[in-house]
Formats: C-alpha cells, structure tokens, sequence
C-alpha cells in the first residue's frame, strides 16, 4: 500500500468538528483506492495560544514542512481577538502560509445542480456558474512593510499597512493562472485596482507581459469594484479569475455565497515545491461552533483537493467528488444550503452520509 503523512490542524470553533468528519471520508476513500494515511494532528490557531502561548508553535510548522499534504480547519474566535498582533491566531495562519511558501492559493466555486436553490442569486443567473479564483496568498498589503501602528506628522495615532508586489510575486501567480485558465475555458480575468494604486498598475503591467507566454488564452482586466458587482450581477462572464491577496479574500467570499454557502468552498494553497496547504475558505464560525451545525463539505472537498493536488491520487479524489455530489442528491443539507424538501442534517451525520456515498459510488475508471 502506498502511504502519505498529513498534518492535521484543527484549530478552532467548527474547525475541529469539520476535520473529524473529513478525516474519516480521507480514509474510507484512501483505503478503497490502496492508499494509507498516517495523520499527525498538530496545535494551530487560538488552540495553541492557549496551549503553549503562540499561535503557531515551531514544531506544528516543522511537522507540517515535512509531511506530504496539510488539511487546516480554522482559527479564530472572540476569544483571542483582542491580543496583540503576533499572539492572533490569524498571525498564525499567515506564518504558516509563509512558512510552507504556498504562494497560489485556488479557490474554485462552482453552483452544483443540486444546490441551485440554496444560492441567493435568481436560479437563470446562478445556475451554470463555474469560476476558480487564484488568489495571491504571501505577498500584497497582508505582508508588506512597512506595517504597524504609530504618530504621524500631527501626532494622531496612526495604524499603516502597505501594498507592494515585487515583479517575481506577480509573474509566479500570473503563470499559475494562465496555466489553470488553459485548463479550464482558456478565459482569464486579472483584478485590480490599476486606476488608483501604484501596486496594482505594476500588477496589471507584469500580468500583461506573462500573457505573452500564453497567446491561446484570453485575458481581459478589470476594476475589483466593478468586479464585485459583476460577480453578482453575472457571475457567468467569469472562467478563471487571478488578483491580490486582499482583493481575492473578498471575491472568493462573495463567490461563495453564489453557490449556496461558505460552508461549500474548498482551496488548494500550493507553493513551489513542499507541501501543499488545504482548507476552507470559511472561518471558525464561532456563532454555531459546538453545536454540531457546520457543514462539513467545504472540509471534505478541501480534502479531495488534497488528494488531487497535492499527492496526484486524482481517482481517489473523485471518489470523494462523487459521494459529496451523490449525498446532496439524496436529500442531505446542513441548515446552510437547506431548502424545504430537503432532509436537515447536523456536522456528524452530514459526514456519515458522505461516508455511506464513498462506500457505493465508484468513478468510472
Ligand atoms: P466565518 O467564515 O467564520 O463565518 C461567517 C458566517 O458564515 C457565519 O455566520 C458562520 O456561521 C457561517 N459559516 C462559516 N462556515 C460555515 C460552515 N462550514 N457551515 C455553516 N455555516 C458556516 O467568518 P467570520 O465570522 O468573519 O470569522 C470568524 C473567525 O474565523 C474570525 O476569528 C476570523 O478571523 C476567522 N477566520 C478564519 C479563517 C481561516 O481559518 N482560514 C477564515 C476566515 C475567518
Ligand atoms: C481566509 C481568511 C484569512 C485571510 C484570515 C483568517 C487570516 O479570511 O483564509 O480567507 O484573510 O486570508
Ligand atoms: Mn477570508
């Protein structure tokens, strides 16, 4: 049997619950397929603040870099909101990321036929819709300097950050972009805010030359306002969208709720070389956390791209795809994507289903 070490890291509010449930559905589809996993579970987040005073402890990111693959849950909770900067469990998450170089992170939402009545967008517009936002994950205005609170000029207290992107940032994410976009419909849309800020004309200049690399795709620009309302107003003009750090936490946001929910929207952080990062967009939920609530999906889909990306286990990958997809048609939703009809499941049993799913549904090779 083939074996991968992965790094677990719970976190958080539905963090831990979403994991478990994920865990489970790694290993039924793992095993189906021959493949064995060796998980080692690690403090992150708010959960090693309180267990050894730091949000990211060094042998959490140590035991991360040399495992095969990494499955986060979330961090963050009311908790720890108030703490200086370097003790949030957020600073954690962005050490991490920078920690495990995993500059290109993909966040694909797509509206399932299933769920065309759980998003709030009219059926016509929603239906259909099929995007993955490449967001830029270590750079931009989350890393630059120089950071930080202070006095300016009057003497008014002040707090500063800085968007920067050096040339080799913007060409590395463009090229993964350009290369998902050849997949995919060979559309790709880059968002900026080049009428206004120096960071993002550069942007927009740098993207412009890698397209040369690329003649068979078709790249277009636009405004990341103009972008938002566009998003909502015809999500369907968009393939394959590449932005920023910032501008992209936003967008994939808003084009979770496209689909139906948050709780639907998994990503792939992949770097260089190493370990790749996965989770859900979504955060620790701390309003239904512990109440068996959550929906596990995003979790379970973030471990399919795992599968996917990070180890090449592309059929044990769609195993998973399959059993989410044949869950959602048997009824099962969790209150997030719920409709009047539907069988209302919590967490765990969401999970049981899945796992049932795994168990009868197999890929055609
Ligand atoms: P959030 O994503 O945690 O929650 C936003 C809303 O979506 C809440 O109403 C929540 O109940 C709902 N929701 C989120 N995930 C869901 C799921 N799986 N199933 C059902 N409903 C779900 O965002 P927030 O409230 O802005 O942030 C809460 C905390 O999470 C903060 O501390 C924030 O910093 C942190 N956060 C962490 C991550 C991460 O770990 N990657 C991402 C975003 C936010
Ligand atoms: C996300 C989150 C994080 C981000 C926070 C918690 C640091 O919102 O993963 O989308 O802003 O990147
Ligand atoms: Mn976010």
């Amino acid at each position: 049997v083939k074996s991968y070490n992965i790094t677990l890291l719970p976190g958080d509010g539905i963090g831990p619950e979403v994991i478990s449930v994920a865990k489970n559905v790694l290993n039924l589809a793992g095993s189906l397929e021959g493949i064995e996993f060796k998980f080692k579970e690690m403090p992150m987040g708010g959960a090693a603040l309180d267990l050894t005073g730091v949000p990211l402890p060094e042998e959490t990111l140590t035991t991360a870099k040399q495992s095969d693959a990494v499955l986060l849950g979330a961090i963050g909770g009311y908790k720890w909101d108030k703490n200086e900067k370097h003790l949030k469990p957020e600073t954690g998450l962005l050490q991490l990321r920078e920690g495990l170089k995993v500059f290109a992170n993909l966040r694909p939402a797509s509206v399932l036929p299933q769920l065309v009545d759980a998003s709030t967008l009219k059926k016509e517009v929603a239906e259909g819709v099929d995007l993955m936002v490449v967001r830029e994950l270590t750079g931009g205005i989350y890393f630059g300097k120089p950071r930080g609170f202070g006095t300016n000029e009057n003497g008014e207290e002040i707090g500063f950050n800085t968007d920067v992107y050096a040339a080799y940032e913007i060409d590395r994410i463009a090229r993964i972009a350009f290369e998902t976009a050849r997949k995919r419909s060979g559309k790709l849309c880059s968002v900026d805010k080049a009428n206004v800020l120096e960071a993002s004309m550069f942007w927009r200049e740098r993207v412009i030359a890698i397209a040369s690399e690329y003649p068979d795709v078709e790249l277009t620009h636009m405004y990341v306002d103009n972008a938002a309302m566009q998003l909502v107003r015809n999500p369907k003009q968009f393939d394959t969208i590449v932005t920023n750090n910032i501008f992209g936490d936003i967008l994939s946001d808003e084009a979770s709720m496209i689909t139906g929910s948050i709780g639907m929207l998994p990503s792939a952080s992949l770097g260089e070389s190493g370990p790749g990062l996965f989770e859900p967009i979504h955060g620790s939920a701390p309003d239904i956390a512990g109440q068996d609530k959550a929906n596990p999906l995003a979790t379970i889909l973030s471990a399919a791209m795992l599968l996917k990306y990070g180890l090449g286990e592309v059929q044990a990958a769609e195993r998973i795809e399959l059993a989410v997809l044949d869950t959602l048609n048997r009824g099962f939703r969790t209150g997030d994507i719920y409709s009047v009809g539907n069988k209302l499941v919590g967490c765990k049993e969401m999970g049981e289903q899945v796992l049932k799913s795994v168990d009868t549904k197999t890929p055609a090779s």
